[in-house]
């Protein structure tokens, strides 16, 4: 090889875009079509897609290595993009913006605080968080797992900050290949004991009745499983829900369905599909009266 080919070759290897990293920075721009964010173990990717049948552009966020593209957070879902010129930015105040390039906003991340050295990263819970790169990392200005959409993802906490009145629910796509928010929204409801219910009652699916420390009450006890755990915190600051996945090789989600079922599905790496695991109203939790979704979901 001359040394003008070997030149060529290491300045292509160092010009070559990097893989995409989980990270980006105030200076860096996630575009349609030509940027993403993968998180470090490659369980979870960020960019812009299309739902099915659907030419208008989500940001969003869905596994990395699962085939069949599952959606666990879009961003602009009540703003679909209508072509392919947008870009994921920071503005000087150091929160994130979708906006095309007549400047349209789309979509932006609300925060109370400044951050002058902003880093958002896609961490391998799948939570998108921003936070100051010049200070603790590990206190985040925002992240998606604080503004659901349709998912609860392991790690999530599903509930109230008490103390800043934030309330973390999920609310359903309005059909399959459409996220805009649809017509079944799930939450903790604070009146009362603390329950989950729909607040639409002409769809109501669930009524759990009240948690007494060890289960929903009138359900039966939650029998014991090899892919997650939960907890529940009822205190002066927080009332939420929360599973965690007890080994990485299993990929589970629970997730509110267009048509308002309330399911926990398993991916079986086999088949290459979604298995349904528990679901709310439609099967024999539900028409027994036996058990609520968050008895054994
Ligand atoms: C997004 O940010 C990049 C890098 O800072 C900048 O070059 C670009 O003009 C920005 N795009 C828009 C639409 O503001
Ligand atoms: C999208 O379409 C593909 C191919 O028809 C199908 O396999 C997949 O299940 C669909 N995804 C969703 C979320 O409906
Ligand atoms: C930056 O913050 C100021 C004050 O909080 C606000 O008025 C302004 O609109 C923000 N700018 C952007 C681009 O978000
Ligand atoms: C945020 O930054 C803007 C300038 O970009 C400034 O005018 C505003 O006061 C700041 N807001 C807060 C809450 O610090
Ligand atoms: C649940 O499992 C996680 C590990 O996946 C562990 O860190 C956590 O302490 C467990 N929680 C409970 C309540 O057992
Ligand atoms: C999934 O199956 C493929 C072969 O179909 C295999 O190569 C891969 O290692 C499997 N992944 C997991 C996580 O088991």
């Amino acid at each position: 090889m001359s040394q003008q080919w070997l030149l060529l070759a290491l300045f292509s290897a160092f010009a070559a875009p990097s893989t995409a990293g989980d990270s980006m920075t105030a200076t860096d721009s996630l575009s349609d079509g030509g940027g993403a964010l993968v998180s470090s173990n490659e369980l979870y990717k960020l960019g812009f897609f299309s739902p099915n049948n659907s030419n208008r552009r989500y940001l969003g966020i869905w596994y990395y290595k699962i085939q069949v593209q599952t959606v666990v957070w879009v961003a602009n879902r009540e703003h679909p993009i209508l072509d392919r010129t947008s870009v994921l930015n920071f503005t000087e105040n150091g929160t994130l913006v979708i906006l095309d390039q007549t400047g349209t906003v789309f979509w932006s991340s609300s925060s109370a605080t400044n951050t002058s050295s902003p880093v958002a990263r896609l961490l391998d819970s799948g939570n998108l968080v921003l936070m100051d790169g010049a200070g603790d990392t590990n206190v985040f200005a925002w992240q998606s797992f604080d503004h659901p959409t349709d998912t609860h993802m392991p790690g999530m906490k599903f509930g109230w900050d008490l103390r800043t009145g934030l309330n973390r629910y999920l609310t359903s796509w309005k059909s399959a290949d459409d996220p805009s928010p649809g017509d079944y929204t799930i939450m903790i409801d604070l009146h009362g004991w603390p329950q989950v219910l729909t607040p639409d009652l002409s769809v109501v699916t669930y009524r759990t009745g009240p948690w007494n420390g060890i289960r929903w009450n009138g359900v039966p006890k939650l029998t014991a499983n090899s892919i997650y755990n939960y907890t529940y915190v009822s205190n002066n600051d927080e009332v939420y829900y929360m599973y965690q996945l007890l080994s990485d090789a299993v990929v589970t989600r629970l997730f509110l369905d267009h048509s308002g079922a309330f399911e926990r599905v398993v991916w079986d790496n086999g088949t290459q599909l979604w298995t349904k695991y528990l679901s709310g109203p439609n099967d024999m939790c539900n028409s027994y009266g036996l058990c609520g979704p968050y008895s054994s979901l």
